[in-house]
């Protein structure tokens, strides 16, 4: 397929209307949100050849209008926010659902230089249209900026981006609601695993979390795709869900475990494997290998089945490194925290013992980011999204 750049603006109206039906093809295919508006946004560049689209949607919650920034300089994934009542031209047409055509945008007063100044964008001409569901509903604003060959936009342009936007909202209102399904879906699943480590940890979300980072970095170290080493970080948290089902007396008992207490607290990794046993999403499916499996062995001498190496499903091979380090790492009822290098010697020693030697040389790849999670510095640091997010709020002077 072949897409004009921008610079070979697509001048028969047979070649637009060829654009127009890949657009709808194109974007209709992608349900992830962030994916979606970067295609959006790519094809409208191309379409109409403008040096910049820009899509922001609505978040009715918080009554701001947002939008990532795809193109600039270095500000890759940089979040713009504005609130809905702020003055420029987006949050008026968010607001009034009309158009804003302004072929020299610095000389009206309307325009807001706020955007330009933190992206490094010079603004010429720029045109900003509704985005609507088939209600009629204002869902967000697209808007395009200079025009390849320096002219400003006229009523044509206005009539294809509106066109644009209504075809495009459709496929954004269902990849909202898928994102806004996942995120209710990961939600519930965290909610559930802090319900189990709730009893027996001092810290259950930073342990839930550490573990979590831990083993998306190492699926990642051992060649996983993103999507892959998403699933494991996702699911990891439930790895000691069975947990539930044990007496506190044994859970939280202030010191060694006797034999017989020790076998009663194996079976956690049998209660987790039925509670979890029978899913049907890929998720569930995925932690519920990760809870029966993750005090398995590589050299066989684990429990609860006595597995040996590749026989352990290899997310259960990947968690039990993560858990086994953080373990290590934390002050529990019956040991005292170890020093973090202490515990990073001890995974090294086991390896091909306890554990994979894949997974813990794809853990040695790591050890440098992984450490930072322990490091006091950075005890309440947000590891996933290194994302800048600049609200512009300025409130609206009447
Ligand atoms: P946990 O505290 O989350 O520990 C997970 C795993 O980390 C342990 O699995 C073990 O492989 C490793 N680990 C933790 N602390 C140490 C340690 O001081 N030295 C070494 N070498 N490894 C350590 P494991 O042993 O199968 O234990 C499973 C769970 O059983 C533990 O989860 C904990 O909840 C409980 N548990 C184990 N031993 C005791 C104990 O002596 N007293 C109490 N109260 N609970 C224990
Ligand atoms: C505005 O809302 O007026 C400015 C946003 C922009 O065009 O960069
Ligand atoms: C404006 O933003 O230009 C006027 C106020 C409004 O539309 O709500
Ligand atoms: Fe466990």
């Amino acid at each position: 397929m072949q897409i004009p750049q921008p610079g070979n603006t697509p001048h028969t109206a047979e070649e637009k209307l060829r654009l127009l039906v890949e657009f709808g093809a194109r974007i209709s295919s992608e349900l992830r949100l962030d994916k979606l508006l970067a295609v959006i946004a790519q094809q409208i560049t191309t379409i109409l050849d403008v040096g910049r689209c820009t899509i922001y949607l609505k978040d009715e919650e918080k009554q701001e209008l947002w939008s990532k920034i795809a193109k600039g300089h270095g500000l890759e994934h940089t979040e713009i926010r504005l609130p809905m009542n702020s003055p420029g031209i987006i949050a008026h047409v968010a607001r009034t659902g009309e158009t804003i055509n302004l072929p020299e945008a610095y000389e009206d007063p309307r325009f807001s230089m706020d955007v330009d100044m933190v992206t490094d964008f010079r603004t010429r001409s720029t045109l900003a249209v509704p985005l609507r569901n088939n209600s009629g509903q204002v869902l967000g604003v697209f808007q395009i900026s200079n025009k390849s060959d320096n002219t400003p936009f006229d009523k044509n342009d206005e009539g294809i981006l509106l066109l644009l936007a209504t075809l495009a909202s459709g496929s954004i209102e269902i990849a909202q609601l898928y994102q806004e399904i996942r995120v209710a879906q990961l939600e519930t699943i965290y909610r559930l695993a802090v319900t189990a480590e709730y009893r027996d940890q001092q810290d259950t979300r930073s342990h839930l979390k550490n573990i979590s980072i831990i083993s998306y970095l190492i699926a990642l170290a051992l060649g996983m795709s993103k999507g892959e080493a998403e699933l494991i970080k996702n699911a990891s948290p439930l790895h000691d869900i069975g947990k539930v089902a044990l007496a506190d007396n044994i859970l939280l008992k202030p010191g060694k475990l006797t034999p017989e207490e020790f076998e009663i607290m194996k079976s956690h990794t049998l209660y987790g494997g039925r509670i979890l046993e029978g899913a049907h999403s890929k998720l569930l499916q995925m932690a519920h290998k990760m809870s029966l499996y993750h005090h398995e062995k590589w050299n066989g001498k684990g429990y609860p089945m006595g597995l040996k190496e590749e026989q352990i499903p290899l997310e259960a091979r990947i968690v039990t490194v993560a858990d086994v380090f953080d373990a290590l790492c934390v002050f529990r009822v019956y040991k005292k925290a170890w020093k973090t290098e202490e515990a990073y010697e001890y995974i090294l020693n086991e390896s091909g013992i306890s554990f994979d030697p894949r997974c813990v040389a794809a853990f040695k790849k790591v050890y440098p980011a992984v450490r930072k999670l322990y490091s006091h510095i950075s005890v309440n640091q947000s590891n996933e999204s290194p994302e800048t997010t600049i609200t512009i709020n300025q409130p609206l002077s009447e």
